[in-house]
């Protein structure tokens, strides 16, 4: 089967053309035939984070070039007159998605492609919505069903892959998810199946790492401006700045990190800091973010009897607390699974991917329902 997916919740406008074949066991294999991605975070830069209307604008603009250069890497592209569909009604909210469509669509012909998976949430729904008209409208242009796509299965389902297969995976599963958006622990008891264990009360990881960034000058997104410092500060064997790991004692798998922010703000108000000593903050927040992380997952993977453990989201792409999670998971049994670097971030691959799982189940969605607000259905 082939199915294209489609990202843009947050500020990646990202498409993904992935021909899978086998159920999601053994015999699961999977290519890559065409694959694009632009990444707004230099754009969002100036603004210190994301600016949603300006995500959903650039999303409309990018989507149908980055069509037209996916299906020309699949050998997809073929020249063709196709009858004119109105998409007018579809597509009123997005006049410069409908400009750039309905010729794309008269140009070319049908390509052989089976299914549409498209991210339906969470994520910030002005984006969202882009990525959702742009499916209904490939839907109704092409007569292909759709599956709305939860965008935290789309990161669960990429950390459980190989880059052509599925890894050794024994369930329950544990996930830890960190992005911009999402600080939690779930637990699979089969593919498909999810029971949220722990979450932040306040701030996401990903969002702590950012908004102290934002108090130490640091461009957006902090994360892995943060993650440099802090191994610049360890190369150089400067002393980490301690702060306190929050939650990290509590009887429960929640997470808090607004506290941490207050702390480095409360330190930065007091003078401005060196390039030393933000790389000797740098450190304890890395440390700091990471032990919490660490800790909790350890602990929801003992409690759960699990030897396979996932990490997935944005701030999985720290190699710190990757290695961390791996070395302290490894001693109690239980392996960690991790996509590289490059695909932990927002990717259309892992929608595409996860797009396939539903599709055996024959979940497709009715255009109607889909609302650009999904939630991991949770117990
Ligand atoms: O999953 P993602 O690409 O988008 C969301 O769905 O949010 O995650 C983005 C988040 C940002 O907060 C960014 O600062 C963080 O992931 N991030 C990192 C690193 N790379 C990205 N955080 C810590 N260390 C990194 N190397
Ligand atoms: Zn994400």
């Amino acid at each position: 089967m082939k199915i294209l997916g489609i990202e843009t919740s947050c500020d990646e406008t990202a498409l993904s053309l992935v021909e899978a074949t086998g159920d999601f066991t053994q015999n699961f294999r999977f290519a890559v035939l065409g694959e694009r991605l632009v990444s707004q975070a230099a754009m969002h830069a100036e603004y210190g984070g994301v600016f949603p209307n300006l995500a959903k604008r650039e999303h409309a603009k990018n989507l149908v070039p980055l069509l037209e250069a996916v299906l020309g890497d699949a050998k997809m592209l073929q020249l063709g007159h196709s009858p004119t569909i109105d998409l007018g009604a579809l597509l009123v909210r997005e006049p410069e998605l409908l400009e750039q469509l309905v010729p794309f669509l008269a140009h070319y012909e049908k390509p052989p492609i089976d299914a549409l998976a498209v991210t339906n949430g969470p994520g910030l729904e002005p984006a969202l919505w882009v990525g959702v008209n742009f499916a209904k409208a490939l839907a109704v242009a092409w007569d292909l069903p759709i599956i709305a796509v939860n965008h935290m299965e789309g990161h669960i389902v990429m950390s459980l892959v190989t880059e052509d297969g599925l890894n050794d995976v024994s369930y329950p599963v544990l996930a830890l998810l960190v992005s911009g958006g999402h600080t939690e622990l779930v637990l699979s008891a089969a593919l498909g199946e999810y029971r949220r264990l722990g979450a932040t009360r306040d701030d996401a990881a990903g969002e702590a790492f950012d908004k102290i960034a934002r108090l130490l000058d640091l461009p957006y997104p902090g994360g892995p401006e943060i993650s440099r410092l802090a191994s610049d500060a360890r190369s150089a064997g400067l002393e980490a700045i301690p702060f306190t790991s929050p939650m990290l004692r509590s009887d429960d798998l929640d997470f808090s990190f607004s506290g941490l922010k207050t702390e480095v703000r409360r330190l930065v108000e007091k003078e401005s800091p060196t390039v030393e000593m933000k790389k000797r903050i740098a450190l304890g927040v890395e440390n700091a973010i990471s032990t919490v992380l660490v800790e909790k997952t350890a602990r929801a993977a003992d409690s759960y009897g699990v030897h396979t453990a996932i990490v997935g989201g944005g701030v999985s792409a720290n190699e710190h607390i990757r290695r961390e999670l791996a070395k302290r998971l490894e001693m109690q049994d239980c392996t960690l699974l991790a996509p590289s670097p490059a695909l932990a971030t927002d990717n259309a691959r892992m929608i595409a991917l996860a797009g396939y799982t539903r599709a055996l189940k024959k979940e497709f969605t009715e255009p109607k329902n889909l609302v650009a607000a999904g939630d991991l259905k949770l117990g």
